[in-house]
């Protein structure tokens, strides 16, 4: 099977996009600092890109939870591999997700987070595939609602591959 890359979401789309939304989080958080909290390895391009552009000052970090292996398909139950170092609690928290897809993963994270007390919890995503959703959760910033199709680029992967990709793409395969 040969995979194929049909570009969805343009380099300079996302970039314009990512202005948009930390722009729209000054809003929201003012020059209060900001814990960005990424679940590896997915959201790594988001977060930096994200943080490049927010005027307040924020501090980057990352936790490991189990989502998709090398299928296309979600597993239903997260397991955290590796924890925050930070303590998060009276903070000022923003998840930063590259995909909302059941849900299922987001959820327990979510949860896990409120538990340690941060000041404000809130939650952005570059990408939304609302379609897809099997339990209750909302982004309080979208990037882009794309449809229920496979995509890669811009830190999302088939397979580890394709995460330095500079756009979002869907993922075709042909024989
Ligand atoms: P759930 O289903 O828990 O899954 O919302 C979220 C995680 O699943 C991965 N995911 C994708 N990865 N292309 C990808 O490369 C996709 O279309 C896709 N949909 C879900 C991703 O790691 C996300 O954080
Ligand atoms: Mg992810």
């Amino acid at each position: 099977m040969k995979e194929r890359i049909e570009v969805l979401l343009s380099a300079e789309q996302i970039d314009r996009r990512m202005a948009e939304l930390a722009d729209e989080l000054y809003q929201e958080f003012g020059d209060e600092q900001v814990e960005l909290v990424c679940a590896l390895k997915g959201a790594v391009v988001t977060i930096v890109d994200l943080a490049k552009k927010m005027k307040m000052p924020v501090t980057m970090n990352f936790m490991s939870v189990s989502s998709y292996g090398n299928s296309t398909e979600s597993s239903g139950n997260i397991n955290i591999k590796m924890d925050l170092d930070a303590d998060i609690t009276g903070k000022n928290v923003l998840i930063v997700e590259d995909i909302i897809d059941t849900g299922r993963t987001l959820k327990k994270l979510k949860e896990l987070l409120i538990s340690r007390n941060p000041k404000k919890l809130k939650l952005v995503t570059l990408l939304d595939k609302p379609d897809r959703r099997v339990v209750d959760i909302k982004a309080d910033y979208t990037g882009f609602t794309i449809p229920d199709a496979f995509v890669v680029g811009y830190g999302l992967d088939y397979a580890q591959k394709y995460r330095n990709l500079p756009y979002v793409g869907v993922l075709h395969f042909e024989e």
